[in-house]
């Protein structure tokens, strides 16, 4: 090979390498934590809503997605979201249990960022301080293969999130 070929191969594998290194693809989200009615036991009480529901929205990703996701504390108490299951490499500080992340402050806002990196699975995610998981802002966090790794099974008929708890009819504030 001439000097031009090899500069030429060589130029053509580093753009292979940087086209391997590209990106993991993002998801970007925006909740709303509000106080809702609710009546799961058939009795209306005060719960914790996202984006207006009850439980709160399932997220579906796949994985080594990267998550963003911009939650708005609308309650007039701190917020604070813990994401189970999600290991969290290298961002333990975005885990969401307090003395690791800082609560959202009532009127304020905070992007978790999140890394679902070689998982697959079905987790959720919870709030963390009080008694707030008692009263919602809870939900499903879905992790799927990607395309290039096959699983052992075939596809299932069809796939529920379903979420189990205690539950009680007062809200989740002490009471006198
Ligand atoms: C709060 O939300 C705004 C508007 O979406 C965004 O620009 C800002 O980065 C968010 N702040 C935090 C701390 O996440």
């Amino acid at each position: 090979m001439d000097t031009k070929s090899i500069i030429t191969a060589t130029i053509i594998s580093l753009l292979f390498l940087i086209n391997v290194a590209a990106e993991d693809p993002y998801k970007f989200f925006e909740w709303h934590v509000t106080y809702g009615n609710i009546s799961p036991l058939g009795v209306q009480q005060q719960g914790i809503l996202i984006n207006g529901k009850f439980p709160g929205p399932d997220i579906y990703s796949v994985t080594n997605d990267n998550l963003i996701i911009n939650v708005f504390n609308h309650l007039d108490e701190p917020f604070l979201i813990s994401w189970s299951g999600i290991q969290n490499w290298r961002n333990s500080y975005q885990d969401g249990v307090y003395g690791t992340t800082c609560p959202i402050p009532p009127g304020k806002n905070y992007t978790y960022a999140l890394q679902v990196k070689d998982q697959i699975g079905s987790f959720y995610y919870f709030p963390s301080l009080g008694f707030h998981k008692a009263a919602g802002g809870f939900g499903g966090i879905r992790i799927s293969n990607r395309a290039l790794i096959p699983v052992p099974f075939p596809a299932p008929a069809d796939d529920y999130t379903v979420l189990i708890g205690d539950w009680y009819k007062t809200n989740h504030k002490f009471h006198e």
